[in-house]
């Protein structure tokens, strides 16, 4: 199967067709059967249906991920319904799919300046980030979502530090054995904020690129010589892969979809020639 493509096929069908083991990371975002309004598909099948649908995936993945793989799920649930999330987790657990890690995408967060404790540069309250608010008596608005990080055996190495982050007091540069530069280890909660869109939204459910972006970084760019997203979308995972220089492959049932990833992809290709351009002038 030729790499850096998106095909217009059902990720059962592609996955069936690629080569064992070719895979160094699955990165993506299934539908969460929460009458999202796709354009073709149907997110209103019933419970069971669904978590059948979501073991076949994993069942599937198994097979195209390489022996030291990565599998990031990212999946949330409703104020109503916050077992989804879980119970797909049950389904990938049960076909043989170790949790290596459970991260939690944080879209805002807010704390209060008194809670900050001793940090001289924070002056006032922080609020970040965009959630969808909700009015109800009864729940709390869902800021965050999980990302799952699945692997064969449980014990894929990370590049951690890929993704760290500055220490807050530098004294501890040094102080720790592995501790040479001014990162740390982010910890298995992430910010990660949504892009800004003017615009209208082409598609209901996607992920800011930032998300596939650090999940690849995580595995380790160097082990990653291909990327799958079995549910593409608009290409939020493509545009990471492009940004980092690995390959990817994609499948996505809605033609619609595929064409706006594929516009994305060629905008995206056409700033990066222009940077490298640029670069060679200055
Ligand atoms: C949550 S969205 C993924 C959005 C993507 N992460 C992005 O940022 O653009 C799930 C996508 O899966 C697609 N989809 C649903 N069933 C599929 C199937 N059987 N095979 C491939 N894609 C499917 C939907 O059309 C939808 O675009």
């Amino acid at each position: 199967m030729e790499r850096n493509r998106i095909y217009e096929t059902d990720c059962l069908d592609g996955m069936e067709a690629m080569e064992a083991g070719s895979v160094d990371v699955i990165v993506t975002s299934p539908p969460y059967n929460i009458g999202k309004g796709y354009t073709t598909y149907d997110d209103t099948i019933t419970r069971s249906d669904y978590l059948d649908w979501m073991g076949e995936v994993a069942e599937t993945s198994l097979r195209v991920l390489s022996d030291r793989g990565s599998f990031f799920l990212n999946i949330g649930g409703t104020p109503k319904d916050p077992w989804i999330p879980i119970d797909v987790a049950g389904e990938f657990r049960k076909k043989g799919y170790h949790l290596q890690n459970m991260i939690h995408w944080i879209k805002s967060i807010a704390i209060p300046r008194p809670d900050m404790g001793s940090y001289n540069n924070i002056t006032g309250d922080i609020a970040v980030g965009h959630f969808k608010p909700i009015n109800s008596k009864r729940f709390h608005n869902d800021c965050h979502e999980f990302i799952f990080h699945f692997s064969k055996q449980g014990d894929v190495p990370l590049d951690k530090l890929a993704i760290g982050v500055p220490y807050q007091d530098k004294s501890n540069i040094g102080r720790w054995k592995a501790a040479g530069s001014d990162l740390r280890d982010r910890g298995n909660t992430w910010f990660i904020p949504y892009e800004t869109i003017n615009e209208r939204r082409p598609h209901p459910a996607v992920f800011p690129i930032g998300l596939p972006t650090l999940c690849i970084k995580d595995h380790g760019v160097e082990r990653c010589s291909l990327v799958l997203d079995p549910f593409m979308g608009i290409g939020s995972t493509a545009l990471a892969c492009i940004r980092l220089g690995v390959d990817y492959i994609g499948f996505e049932i809605d033609p619609s979809y595929r064409a706006i990833a594929l516009d994305r992809i060629c905008a995206e290709e056409k700033s990066l020639r222009t940077r490298a351009e640029q670069n060679i002038l200055f």
